[in-house]
């Protein structure tokens, strides 16, 4: 039985891929600091496939950690997604990004490197690409300078990945996501912001809830079909599954290059509005929300071209964007007390 290393596998994207990673059969070990994350998600998982995954908390900014975990262990490959996610705080605390998403990276494939693991799935953005010039987005998109210091680190992290496999046996794929969203069909795992949600899906849910007072539209005066911005939303289930076959791709050396990267979305564009009026459809409620201006640093559109995941992986999304915004109501049910 295969052991894959998931690092920041009690996260929002991390558990799910650990949910379908346990389903196709892997044995799974997770490192995570809970530093963004609850340990209750362990149960959640349990729960779900009934194996509780091996868990450390351990600091990867902690090199002798990383140093011992690894000599304990025979890891078959690697799905990193251990790294701070938020673009706002990212532009007010630069160095903390650059040393929690980069300096984190560079231990973890120098301890890959010296105990010969060479499969490794990297978590990337869709937000390299900036405002693509030319849309459905296509991984030959050029990348653009980034617009916040999180954005960066994906770029840089790429870059190092890149490079790495040139002169090791490392093996990587790296998946751009778009916009990760809903939760688990069991609402037994989903996303947990921590404070005032940044992401928009989790604020209409808490909004809905009534833990927040309205959503407020960041910008209705884009150049798109109703003014607001246009995103690629996938249910995150569906992102978890890439990451298995991605990690399959690998160890089944089927990979065409050392280092691949993939598009992982549903290639369908989104307005605001229109998760607005498909939340309030799916979930038979009204939504409370008002327009205000554009945020700092949002682009107009982004959705994904998926022609390569689709024939190199073998993988689309499945689930629409209904089923989603069910699924990300039901769990805030259950977190709203
Ligand atoms: C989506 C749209 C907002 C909140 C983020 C990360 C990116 C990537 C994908 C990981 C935008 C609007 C939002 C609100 C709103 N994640 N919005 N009111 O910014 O597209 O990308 O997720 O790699 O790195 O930045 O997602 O959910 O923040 O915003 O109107 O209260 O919803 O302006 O148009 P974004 P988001």
């Amino acid at each position: 039985m295969k052991k894959i290393l998931v690092t920041g596998g009690l996260g929002f994207i991390g558990s799910h891929t650990v949910v379908e990673l346990q389903n196709k059969g892997f044995n799974v070990v997770i490192i995570d600091d809970l530093s963004n994350s609850d340990i209750s998600v362990l149960n959640g998982i349990t729960k779900i496939t009934g194996k509780k995954p091996e868990f450390h908390q351990i600091d990867l900014k902690n090199k002798d950690a990383v140093q011992s975990f690894f000599k304990d262990q025979k890891i078959d490959g690697v799905i990193h997604f251990a790294a701070s996610k938020a673009v706002g705080e990212s532009v007010k605390q630069p160095l903390k990004y650059y040393e929690n998403n980069i300096v984190t990276l560079i231990y973890l494939l120098q301890e890959m490197e010296k105990n010969k693991v060479t499969n490794f799935i990297f978590s990337s953005s869709c937000t390299v690409y900036g405002q693509a010039e030319e849309l459905p987005i296509t991984e030959n998109a050029p990348i653009q300078p980034a617009e916040s210091p999180y954005g960066n680190t994906k770029q840089i992290g790429e870059e190092i990945i890149t490079d790495q496999t040139k002169v090791s046996n490392l093996n990587a794929i790296a998946l751009r996501y778009f916009n990760p969203i809903g939760a688990h069909p069991t609402a037994l795992i989903g996303e947990l912001p921590l404070g005032v949600p940044q992401n928009l899906i989790p604020f209409v849910t808490q909004t809905a809830a009534g833990i927040r007072k309205e959503l407020t539209v960041f910008g209705n005066d884009y150049n798109t079909h109703d003014g607001t911005a246009v995103r690629d939303y996938i249910h995150v289930v569906d992102l978890a599954k890439a990451h298995i076959v991605a990690m399959e791709r690998l160890l089944f050396h089927k990979n065409k290059n050392n280092i691949e990267f993939f598009n992982i979305g549903t290639g369908k564009g989104s307005s605001v509005l229109d998760v607005i009026h498909a939340f309030e459809k799916a979930n038979n409620l009204k939504l409370n929300y008002k327009f205000d201006k554009r945020r700092t640093g949002d682009i107009t559109a982004a959705y994904a071209d998926t022609t390569l995941a689709n024939n190199e992986l073998n993988w689309k999304s499945e689930f629409t964007l209904e089923d989603a915004l069910k699924d990300a109501w039901k769990w805030q049910q259950k977190q709203t007390p």
